[in-house]
Protein backbone atom coordinates (compact mmCIF):
# COMPACT_ATOMS: atom_id res chain seq x y z
CA UNK A 1 0.00 0.00 0.00
CA UNK A 2 1.29 3.62 -0.68
CA UNK A 3 0.15 7.10 1.45
CA UNK A 4 -2.17 7.76 -1.71
CA UNK A 5 -4.33 4.97 -1.06
CA UNK A 6 -5.21 5.66 2.16
CA UNK A 7 -8.64 7.42 1.97
CA UNK A 8 -10.04 6.24 5.38
CA UNK A 9 -9.04 5.76 8.79
CA UNK A 10 -10.99 4.16 11.55
CA UNK A 11 -10.02 4.86 15.27
CA UNK A 12 -11.00 2.83 17.68
CA UNK A 13 -12.07 4.37 21.13
CA UNK A 14 -13.58 7.71 21.03
CA UNK A 15 -11.87 9.33 24.21
CA UNK A 16 -9.34 11.42 24.99
CA UNK A 17 -6.85 10.47 22.81
CA UNK A 18 -9.39 8.81 20.12
CA UNK A 19 -11.53 11.86 19.37
CA UNK A 20 -8.44 14.18 19.35
CA UNK A 21 -6.59 11.36 16.92
CA UNK A 22 -9.93 11.43 14.79
CA UNK A 23 -9.72 15.21 14.45
CA UNK A 24 -6.22 15.39 13.66
CA UNK A 25 -7.17 12.77 10.07
CA UNK A 26 -10.01 14.59 9.63
CA UNK A 27 -7.86 18.02 9.56
CA UNK A 28 -5.21 16.21 6.88
CA UNK A 29 -8.57 15.08 5.18
CA UNK A 30 -9.28 11.67 5.19
CA UNK A 31 -12.61 10.11 5.82
CA UNK A 32 -13.22 9.11 9.42
CA UNK A 33 -14.59 6.03 11.07
CA UNK A 34 -14.99 7.02 14.87
CA UNK A 35 -15.58 3.68 17.23
CA UNK A 36 -17.03 3.20 20.71
CA UNK A 37 -18.42 0.53 22.79
CA UNK A 38 -21.48 2.84 23.77
CA UNK A 39 -23.80 5.04 21.53
CA UNK A 40 -22.78 7.81 24.57
CA UNK A 41 -18.71 7.44 24.09
CA UNK A 42 -18.94 7.93 20.39
CA UNK A 43 -21.55 11.10 20.88
CA UNK A 44 -19.16 12.72 23.02
CA UNK A 45 -16.14 12.22 20.94
CA UNK A 46 -18.07 13.90 18.32
CA UNK A 47 -19.22 16.75 20.24
CA UNK A 48 -15.47 16.95 21.21
CA UNK A 49 -14.32 17.32 17.49
CA UNK A 50 -17.20 19.85 17.08
CA UNK A 51 -15.92 22.04 20.13
CA UNK A 52 -12.33 22.16 19.05
CA UNK A 53 -12.76 22.54 15.00
CA UNK A 54 -15.02 25.21 15.94
CA UNK A 55 -12.38 26.93 18.49
CA UNK A 56 -9.93 26.13 15.27
CA UNK A 57 -12.40 27.66 13.15
CA UNK A 58 -12.83 30.98 15.82
CA UNK A 59 -9.12 31.65 15.60
CA UNK A 60 -9.46 31.17 11.57
CA UNK A 61 -7.07 28.16 11.63
CA UNK A 62 -10.15 26.48 9.02
CA UNK A 63 -12.42 27.83 7.18
CA UNK A 64 -16.17 27.86 8.43
CA UNK A 65 -16.86 25.85 4.77
CA UNK A 66 -14.10 23.22 5.58
CA UNK A 67 -14.89 22.46 9.15
CA UNK A 68 -18.18 21.99 8.14
CA UNK A 69 -16.96 19.73 5.34
CA UNK A 70 -14.89 17.89 7.74
CA UNK A 71 -17.87 17.28 9.83
CA UNK A 72 -19.48 15.38 7.21
CA UNK A 73 -16.53 13.06 6.48
CA UNK A 74 -16.89 11.80 10.17
CA UNK A 75 -19.07 8.68 10.80
CA UNK A 76 -19.71 7.12 14.04
CA UNK A 77 -20.26 3.21 15.11
CA UNK A 78 -20.82 0.80 17.67
CA UNK A 79 -20.51 -2.03 15.59
CA UNK A 80 -16.46 -2.98 14.99
CA UNK A 81 -17.26 -4.47 11.94
CA UNK A 82 -19.04 -1.87 10.33
CA UNK A 83 -16.43 0.88 11.37
CA UNK A 84 -13.42 -1.17 9.94
CA UNK A 85 -14.62 -3.03 6.67
CA UNK A 86 -13.39 -0.96 4.54
CA UNK A 87 -10.53 1.18 6.16
CA UNK A 88 -6.88 1.75 4.88
CA UNK A 89 -5.46 2.03 8.08
CA UNK A 90 -6.69 1.29 11.74
CA UNK A 91 -5.88 3.43 14.60
CA UNK A 92 -6.46 1.69 18.13
CA UNK A 93 -7.05 3.64 21.33
CA UNK A 94 -8.63 1.56 23.69
CA UNK A 95 -7.71 1.82 27.63
CA UNK A 96 -4.19 0.43 28.42
CA UNK A 97 -5.02 -2.59 29.70
CA UNK A 98 -2.73 -5.68 27.19
CA UNK A 99 -6.09 -8.08 27.30
CA UNK A 100 -8.13 -5.57 26.13
CA UNK A 101 -5.68 -4.33 23.18
CA UNK A 102 -5.01 -8.09 22.47
CA UNK A 103 -9.26 -8.80 22.19
CA UNK A 104 -9.97 -5.99 20.55
CA UNK A 105 -6.56 -6.60 17.67
CA UNK A 106 -7.83 -10.38 17.22
CA UNK A 107 -11.02 -8.77 16.04
CA UNK A 108 -9.70 -5.89 13.95
CA UNK A 109 -7.54 -8.59 12.76
CA UNK A 110 -10.77 -10.60 11.13
CA UNK A 111 -13.04 -7.55 10.50
CA UNK A 112 -10.34 -5.05 8.89
CA UNK A 113 -9.70 -5.48 5.01
CA UNK A 114 -6.48 -8.17 4.56
CA UNK A 115 -4.31 -4.85 3.39
CA UNK A 116 -5.19 -2.91 5.99
CA UNK A 117 -2.59 -1.44 8.27
CA UNK A 118 -3.13 -2.10 12.23
CA UNK A 119 -1.35 0.48 14.51
CA UNK A 120 -1.94 0.95 18.40
CA UNK A 121 -1.94 4.03 19.90
CA UNK A 122 -0.78 2.50 23.45
CA UNK A 123 1.70 5.11 25.12
CA UNK A 124 4.41 1.94 26.62
CA UNK A 125 3.26 -1.10 25.74
CA UNK A 126 4.58 -4.05 23.54
CA UNK A 127 3.62 -3.66 19.83
CA UNK A 128 5.16 -6.97 19.50
CA UNK A 129 2.81 -8.55 21.90
CA UNK A 130 -0.37 -6.88 20.87
CA UNK A 131 0.86 -7.82 17.04
CA UNK A 132 0.68 -11.45 17.95
CA UNK A 133 -3.00 -12.35 18.04
CA UNK A 134 -3.37 -11.34 14.67
CA UNK A 135 -2.15 -13.09 11.35
CA UNK A 136 -0.32 -9.67 9.79
CA UNK A 137 2.02 -8.76 12.73
CA UNK A 138 3.68 -7.12 9.77
CA UNK A 139 1.74 -4.70 9.61
CA UNK A 140 1.09 -3.84 13.13
CA UNK A 141 2.54 -0.90 14.04
CA UNK A 142 3.08 1.47 17.63
CA UNK A 143 1.03 4.87 16.44
CA UNK A 144 1.50 6.87 19.72
CA UNK A 145 0.20 10.71 19.74
CA UNK A 146 0.17 13.40 22.33
CA UNK A 147 -2.41 14.61 24.37
CA UNK A 148 -4.15 16.65 23.23
CA UNK A 149 -3.39 15.23 19.73
CA UNK A 150 -4.94 18.31 17.67
CA UNK A 151 -2.35 20.44 19.53
CA UNK A 152 0.79 18.03 20.38
CA UNK A 153 3.15 17.81 17.47
CA UNK A 154 4.99 14.57 18.25
CA UNK A 155 4.22 11.24 17.33
CA UNK A 156 6.54 8.20 18.28
CA UNK A 157 6.63 5.28 15.58
CA UNK A 158 7.17 1.97 16.66
CA UNK A 159 8.77 -1.18 14.78
CA UNK A 160 7.41 -4.37 16.38
CA UNK A 161 10.11 -7.14 15.99
CA UNK A 162 7.88 -8.44 13.26
CA UNK A 163 6.82 -4.91 11.69
CA UNK A 164 8.16 -4.42 8.42
CA UNK A 165 9.53 -1.76 6.97
CA UNK A 166 7.62 -0.60 4.18
CA UNK A 167 4.75 -0.57 7.31
CA UNK A 168 7.20 1.77 9.35
CA UNK A 169 7.67 3.98 6.19
CA UNK A 170 4.03 4.14 5.87
CA UNK A 171 3.11 4.67 8.81
CA UNK A 172 5.65 7.72 9.19
CA UNK A 173 4.31 8.99 6.10
CA UNK A 174 0.94 8.91 7.33
CA UNK A 175 2.33 11.44 11.06
CA UNK A 176 3.93 13.98 8.29
CA UNK A 177 0.96 14.06 6.25
CA UNK A 178 -1.03 14.67 9.12
CA UNK A 179 1.00 17.53 9.92
CA UNK A 180 2.97 16.09 13.13
CA UNK A 181 6.59 15.31 13.52
CA UNK A 182 7.31 11.50 13.26
CA UNK A 183 10.35 9.86 15.48
CA UNK A 184 11.16 6.26 14.96
CA UNK A 185 11.24 3.99 17.86
CA UNK A 186 13.24 1.08 16.48
CA UNK A 187 13.02 -1.35 19.53
CA UNK A 188 9.59 -2.31 20.82
CA UNK A 189 10.78 -1.53 24.37
CA UNK A 190 8.49 -0.51 27.78
CA UNK A 191 7.45 3.14 27.59
CA UNK A 192 9.19 3.81 23.72
CA UNK A 193 10.95 7.35 24.63
CA UNK A 194 8.60 9.65 25.80
CA UNK A 195 6.88 7.37 28.83
CA UNK A 196 10.54 5.45 29.49
CA UNK A 197 12.29 8.69 30.17
CA UNK A 198 9.44 9.84 32.15
CA UNK A 199 8.98 6.83 34.86
CA UNK A 200 12.10 7.76 37.12
CA UNK A 201 10.50 11.10 37.46
CA UNK A 202 7.27 9.83 38.74
CA UNK A 203 9.53 8.10 41.55
CA UNK A 204 11.58 10.67 42.53
CA UNK A 205 8.57 13.18 42.48
CA UNK A 206 6.62 10.58 44.70
CA UNK A 207 9.43 10.53 47.05
CA UNK A 208 9.86 14.31 47.35
CA UNK A 209 5.65 14.35 48.66
CA UNK A 210 6.14 11.36 50.34
CA UNK A 211 9.09 12.87 52.25
CA UNK A 212 7.35 15.63 52.62
CA UNK A 213 10.43 18.18 50.92
CA UNK A 214 7.62 19.15 48.61
CA UNK A 215 3.90 19.27 48.17
CA UNK A 216 2.69 18.73 43.89
CA UNK A 217 1.72 22.24 43.99
CA UNK A 218 4.92 23.47 45.11
CA UNK A 219 6.98 21.43 42.88
CA UNK A 220 4.60 22.04 39.84
CA UNK A 221 4.65 26.14 40.69
CA UNK A 222 8.30 25.66 40.86
CA UNK A 223 8.73 23.68 37.35
CA UNK A 224 5.72 26.17 35.75
CA UNK A 225 7.87 29.10 37.33
CA UNK A 226 10.77 27.82 34.68
CA UNK A 227 8.73 27.74 31.59
CA UNK A 228 6.94 24.47 31.70
CA UNK A 229 3.32 24.35 30.20
CA UNK A 230 1.97 22.28 33.19
CA UNK A 231 3.59 21.15 36.29
CA UNK A 232 4.37 16.99 35.92
CA UNK A 233 1.21 16.79 38.63
CA UNK A 234 -1.48 18.99 36.36
CA UNK A 235 0.16 17.00 33.59
CA UNK A 236 -0.80 13.60 35.42
CA UNK A 237 -4.44 15.09 36.15
CA UNK A 238 -4.67 16.03 32.40
CA UNK A 239 -3.58 13.20 31.10
CA UNK A 240 -5.53 10.74 33.56
CA UNK A 241 -4.85 9.35 37.11
CA UNK A 242 -5.51 6.08 35.94
CA UNK A 243 -3.41 5.71 32.68
CA UNK A 244 -0.76 6.71 34.98
CA UNK A 245 -1.52 4.22 37.22
CA UNK A 246 -1.95 1.56 34.90
CA UNK A 247 1.49 2.79 32.73
CA UNK A 248 3.27 2.60 35.63
CA UNK A 249 1.91 -1.02 37.12
CA UNK A 250 3.16 -2.12 34.07
CA UNK A 251 6.77 -0.88 33.41
CA UNK A 252 7.14 -2.29 36.94
CA UNK A 253 6.51 -5.62 35.69
CA UNK A 254 8.61 -5.34 32.56
CA UNK A 255 11.78 -2.80 34.06
CA UNK A 256 12.13 -3.58 37.72
CA UNK A 257 9.19 -3.12 41.07
CA UNK A 258 10.88 0.24 41.92
CA UNK A 259 8.56 2.17 38.91
CA UNK A 260 5.27 0.60 40.41
CA UNK A 261 2.44 3.29 41.40
CA UNK A 262 3.35 5.31 44.59
CA UNK A 263 0.77 5.00 47.42
CA UNK A 264 -0.97 8.53 47.00
CA UNK A 265 -1.67 6.92 42.96
CA UNK A 266 -3.11 4.37 44.40
CA UNK A 267 -5.26 5.85 46.85
CA UNK A 268 -6.37 8.55 44.45
CA UNK A 269 -7.38 5.12 41.92
CA UNK A 270 -9.30 4.06 44.97
CA UNK A 271 -11.15 6.90 45.67
CA UNK A 272 -12.21 7.09 41.99
CA UNK A 273 -10.32 10.83 41.28
CA UNK A 274 -8.80 10.29 38.05
CA UNK A 275 -8.28 13.78 37.26
CA UNK A 276 -9.79 16.16 34.67
CA UNK A 277 -12.07 13.52 33.60
CA UNK A 278 -13.55 13.08 36.69
CA UNK A 279 -13.72 16.82 37.73
CA UNK A 280 -11.19 15.58 40.96
CA UNK A 281 -7.86 14.30 40.79
CA UNK A 282 -5.12 15.86 42.82
CA UNK A 283 -6.19 18.88 42.13
CA UNK A 284 -9.96 20.35 41.57
CA UNK A 285 -11.28 20.50 37.95
CA UNK A 286 -14.58 21.25 38.78
CA UNK A 287 -14.06 24.70 37.59
CA UNK A 288 -11.94 23.96 34.30
CA UNK A 289 -7.68 24.22 34.65
CA UNK A 290 -6.61 24.41 38.15
CA UNK A 291 -5.18 27.72 38.95
CA UNK A 292 -1.60 26.96 40.39
CA UNK A 293 -0.10 29.52 42.48
CA UNK A 294 3.23 30.51 41.33
CA UNK A 295 4.09 32.36 44.26
CA UNK A 296 4.15 28.71 46.01
CA UNK A 297 7.68 27.55 44.41
CA UNK A 298 9.34 26.24 46.51
CA UNK A 299 13.48 25.94 46.43
CA UNK A 300 14.08 22.91 48.39
CA UNK A 301 12.82 20.96 45.40
CA UNK A 302 15.58 21.31 42.93
CA UNK A 303 14.93 20.68 39.10
CA UNK A 304 18.16 19.69 38.11
CA UNK A 305 17.47 15.84 40.07
CA UNK A 306 14.73 15.80 37.64
CA UNK A 307 17.25 16.23 35.03
CA UNK A 308 20.26 14.14 36.00
CA UNK A 309 17.52 11.38 36.63
CA UNK A 310 15.65 11.58 33.16
CA UNK A 311 19.19 12.24 31.02
CA UNK A 312 20.42 8.80 33.10
CA UNK A 313 17.35 7.22 31.83
CA UNK A 314 17.67 8.59 28.13
CA UNK A 315 21.03 6.85 28.47
CA UNK A 316 19.67 3.42 28.88
CA UNK A 317 17.61 4.05 25.57
CA UNK A 318 21.05 4.58 23.79
CA UNK A 319 22.62 1.31 25.39
CA UNK A 320 19.13 -0.67 24.50
CA UNK A 321 19.22 0.76 21.36
CA UNK A 322 15.76 1.99 20.83
CA UNK A 323 16.69 4.75 19.51
CA UNK A 324 20.24 5.06 17.90
CA UNK A 325 19.63 8.73 17.94
CA UNK A 326 20.38 11.32 21.01
CA UNK A 327 18.49 14.31 18.30
CA UNK A 328 15.48 12.02 18.27
CA UNK A 329 15.63 11.38 22.11
CA UNK A 330 15.48 15.28 22.08
CA UNK A 331 12.89 15.84 19.71
CA UNK A 332 10.65 13.52 21.53
CA UNK A 333 10.80 15.39 24.89
CA UNK A 334 10.56 18.84 23.43
CA UNK A 335 7.60 18.12 21.47
CA UNK A 336 5.89 15.29 23.34
CA UNK A 337 5.93 17.47 26.35
CA UNK A 338 6.25 20.83 24.64
CA UNK A 339 9.66 21.38 26.73
CA UNK A 340 12.17 24.40 26.06
CA UNK A 341 14.93 21.71 25.78
CA UNK A 342 15.68 17.80 25.13
CA UNK A 343 17.68 15.93 28.12
CA UNK A 344 20.60 15.95 25.77
CA UNK A 345 20.83 19.47 25.13
CA UNK A 346 20.52 19.97 28.62
CA UNK A 347 23.22 17.94 30.04
CA UNK A 348 25.88 19.89 27.58
CA UNK A 349 24.90 22.65 29.21
CA UNK A 350 24.80 21.69 33.06
CA UNK A 351 28.25 18.96 32.62
CA UNK A 352 27.51 15.26 32.72
CA UNK A 353 30.17 14.76 35.42
CA UNK A 354 27.71 16.75 37.89
CA UNK A 355 24.56 14.49 36.40
CA UNK A 356 26.51 11.21 37.18
CA UNK A 357 27.38 12.68 40.26
CA UNK A 358 24.35 13.85 41.24
CA UNK A 359 22.21 10.27 40.22
CA UNK A 360 24.70 8.43 42.46
CA UNK A 361 23.70 10.69 44.93
CA UNK A 362 20.49 9.78 44.14
CA UNK A 363 20.49 6.61 43.93
CA UNK A 364 21.64 6.44 47.22
CA UNK A 365 19.49 9.43 49.49
CA UNK A 366 16.38 7.18 47.88
CA UNK A 367 17.47 3.50 47.95
CA UNK A 368 16.72 3.67 44.08
CA UNK A 369 18.84 1.47 41.93
CA UNK A 370 16.69 2.89 38.67
CA UNK A 371 18.60 6.26 39.62
CA UNK A 372 22.07 4.65 39.51
CA UNK A 373 24.70 6.51 36.53
CA UNK A 374 25.12 4.24 33.52
CA UNK A 375 28.58 3.86 31.90
CA UNK A 376 27.13 5.93 28.91
CA UNK A 377 26.37 8.94 31.58
CA UNK A 378 29.44 8.35 33.24
CA UNK A 379 31.60 8.83 29.22
CA UNK A 380 29.54 12.00 28.59
CA UNK A 381 30.23 13.60 25.64
CA UNK A 382 27.00 12.79 24.13
N1 LIG B 1 -8.54 21.98 20.17
C1 LIG B 1 -8.02 23.01 19.49
N2 LIG B 1 -7.08 23.80 20.00
C2 LIG B 1 -6.66 23.58 21.27
C3 LIG B 1 -7.18 22.52 22.04
C4 LIG B 1 -8.16 21.70 21.44
N3 LIG B 1 -8.68 20.66 22.07
N4 LIG B 1 -6.56 22.53 23.25
C5 LIG B 1 -5.69 23.55 23.24
N5 LIG B 1 -5.75 24.17 22.06
C6 LIG B 1 -4.94 25.29 21.62
C7 LIG B 1 -5.44 26.59 22.16
O1 LIG B 1 -6.45 27.11 21.34
C8 LIG B 1 -4.19 27.43 22.15
O2 LIG B 1 -3.91 27.90 20.86
P1 LIG B 1 -3.20 29.34 20.64
O3 LIG B 1 -1.83 29.22 21.24
O4 LIG B 1 -3.19 29.51 19.17
O5 LIG B 1 -4.06 30.32 21.37
C9 LIG B 1 -3.10 26.43 22.51
O6 LIG B 1 -3.63 25.16 22.18
C10 LIG B 1 -2.72 26.43 23.99
O7 LIG B 1 -3.87 26.47 24.71
P2 LIG B 1 -4.08 27.54 25.88
O8 LIG B 1 -2.86 28.37 26.05
O9 LIG B 1 -5.37 28.21 25.66
O10 LIG B 1 -4.18 26.70 27.15
P3 LIG B 1 -5.01 25.48 27.27
O11 LIG B 1 -5.27 25.26 28.71
O12 LIG B 1 -6.19 25.45 26.41
O13 LIG B 1 -3.94 24.46 26.68
C11 LIG B 1 -2.42 22.66 26.74
C12 LIG B 1 -3.55 23.43 27.36
C13 LIG B 1 -2.35 22.82 25.23
C14 LIG B 1 -2.74 21.23 27.09
C15 LIG B 1 -1.08 23.16 27.34
O14 LIG B 1 -1.21 23.35 28.72
C16 LIG B 1 0.04 22.16 27.16
O15 LIG B 1 0.70 22.13 26.16
N6 LIG B 1 0.30 21.29 28.19
C17 LIG B 1 1.28 20.22 28.11
C18 LIG B 1 0.67 19.05 27.39
C19 LIG B 1 1.58 17.86 27.36
O16 LIG B 1 2.69 17.85 27.86
N7 LIG B 1 1.06 16.77 26.76
C20 LIG B 1 1.74 15.51 26.74
C21 LIG B 1 1.08 14.64 27.74
S1 LIG B 1 1.85 13.09 27.86
C22 LIG B 1 1.08 12.16 26.71
O17 LIG B 1 0.15 12.51 26.09
C23 LIG B 1 1.73 10.86 26.48
C24 LIG B 1 1.20 9.76 27.20
O18 LIG B 1 1.56 8.69 26.82
C25 LIG B 1 0.36 9.82 28.39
Amino acid sequence: MKLEDIKKIAVVGAGDMGHGIAEVALLAGYKVALRDVEQRFVDKGLQRIGESLARLARKKRVSEEDRREMMGKIETFIDLGEAVKDADFVIEAVPEVMDIKKRVFLELDKLAPNDALLASNSSNMSITEIASVTSRPEKVVGMHFFNPAVVMKLVEVIKGDETSEETMQLTLDLATRMNKLPVRVEKDSVGFIYNRIGAPGLILLGAIVDRGIATPEEIDARLKHMGMPMGPYELMDYVGLDIVYHSSLYVAERLSAEYGPPEWLQEKIEAGDLGKKTGKGIYDWSRGRPAIDLSRAKEDFDPTDLIAIQVNEATKLLEEGVTKNPDDIDKVMIHGGRAAFGPFQLARGIGYDKLARRCEELAREYGVEAFRPTETLKKGNI
